[in-house]
């Protein structure tokens, strides 16, 4: 019988670690085996603003999902039990062999729990069974329990059946946890396999002539800043002092802000837009007499690909960006206190500074005199992750 996968997405980044693994299978399946792999694609609807999620799909040529469960936002309790309550019988119709779930985010761990919770009765016999459960970015740790993805990521590890990691600080983490070694597999990052695939495309994108960042001799010096983490944007306070690092470094370069919407409504709600100019709107001349950080909205990923792989520095709180921007080689100031992706900060352009403007404002300056670091890759971090992991899951169920 065909392997069976049904693999869950929610949130922004899910859809770049996903991308990897429908290319894996689309990739075995055009061998022409006798046994194709049978995969369904579950959106619970967490993130649901077109530039959030439907350009995601287009950017990385996603197959549309089988099915969307629009569970929309709400508090952290709430998102959970709602992706929990229509999850529950997308697998007890769909009866999967495997409910793949990729990073941190609350439909990751909402998912996991579904899936091992779920008793299948499929024509398997009359016991049924219960999916197994992969988790793609498995072992990641911060050892900051405030934080909702770190509980996320221990719920999600502690109920599944195969861990597929990118680093091995991920494999010991699962290893002390009292993980058994036989369900870890270190294969590598996903969605370092989506930035390699999708990296020369990126470069056709416009976004730079868009944004005005390519003068006459060639691109303009530009920092790109992200910032979206509750303990960054929730407390006016934290958020104005940030602000004011931002501002500090926008008087010597265009500090280009690509908004996630939670932090869009923190500025309007908390009036903070006096740090701004509106790029689209106001446009970003003259440089000298409006000094202002340039708010964008979300971007699409090729266009943020591009933008990215072109800055001076990255300012960040997000995961995923650690790691794009240690294969890019572009300096990255994470605003944090921890990171669980230690290998940036030993392998790639990382540096953590948490949210005190004066460490933000001296490591700016310390990566903008100095040259750009090279890239080292970490191990595995080579574009064929998601192949490693579908080849584990059709040896596991390959007939003897
Ligand atoms: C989520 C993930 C975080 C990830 C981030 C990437 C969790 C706990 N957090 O955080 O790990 O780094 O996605 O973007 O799952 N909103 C919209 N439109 C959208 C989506 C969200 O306006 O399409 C707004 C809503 O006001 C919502 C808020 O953003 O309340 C938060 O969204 P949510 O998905 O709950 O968490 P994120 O902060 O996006």
């Amino acid at each position: 019988m065909a392997l069976k996968i049904l693999s869950v997405v929610g949130a922004r980044p899910n859809f770049i670690k996903i991308a990897a693994i429908c290319e894996a299978i689309k990739g075995i399946n055009s061998l022409g085996a006798a046994e194709q792999i049978h995969h369904v694609l579950v959106h619970t609807g967490q993130h649901y603003d077109s530039n959030m999620s439907d350009s995601f799909f287009n950017d990385l040529e996603l197959p549309k999902p089988d099915l969307c469960l629009g569970v929309g936002s709400a508090s952290h309790s709430i998102q959970t039990a709602r992706i929990m309550e229509r999850f529950e019988s997308v697998v007890q119709n769909e009866q999967p062999d495997v409910v793949l779930v990729v990073g941190d985010v609350n439909s990751t761990a909402a998912c996991a729990l579904v899936a091992k919770k779920t008793w299948c009765r499929g024509n398997r016999g009359a016991k049924g069974f219960i999916p197994k459960l992969a988790h793609v970015e498995a072992g990641l740790r911060s050892f900051d329990r405030t934080m909702p993805e770190e509980l996320n990521r221990i719920v999600t590890d502690c109920v599944s059946d195969y861990l597929f990691t990118t680093e091995k600080s991920a494999n010991q983490n699962l290893r002390r946890e009292g993980i058994p070694a036989g369900r870890i597999f270190f294969v590598g990052n996903v969605m370092i396999d989506t930035l390699l695939r999708h990296r020369s495309k990126a470069q056709e994108s416009t976004i730079l002539q868009d944004l005005q960042l390519l003068g006459r001799d060639g691109i303009k010096s530009y920092a790109v800043l992200t910032l979206h983490k509750p303990p960054n944007v929730d407390d006016k306070q934290v958020l104005s002092r940030i602000l004011d690092a931002f501002l500090d470094i926008s008087k010597r370069i265009p500090v280009i802000f690509p908004a996630h919407p939670r932090t869009f409504k923190r500025i309007q709600d908390e009036d903070l837009g006096d740090y701004f100019v509106d790029h689209f709107v106001q446009g970003p001349e003259p440089w000298d007499s409006r000094v202002r950080i340039r708010l964008v909205p979300p971007l699409g990923y090729l266009d943020f690909l591009h933008l990215m792989s072109g800055a001076r520095v990255v300012l960040t709180d997000s995961g995923g960006i650690q790691e794009e921007t240690t294969i890019l080689g572009v300096p990255c100031i994470t605003l944090r206190d921890s990171t669980e992706r230690p290998v940036t900060l030993e392998h790639g352009t990382n540096v953590l500074v948490g949210s005190d403007p004066e460490k933000i404002i001296r490591e700016f300056g310390r990566v903008h005199c100095n040259e750009r670091k090279s890239d080292r890759s970490p191990r595995f971090w080579d574009g064929n992750a998601a192949k490693r992991i579908i080849k584990v899951l059709v040896d596991d169920f390959s007939p003897e």
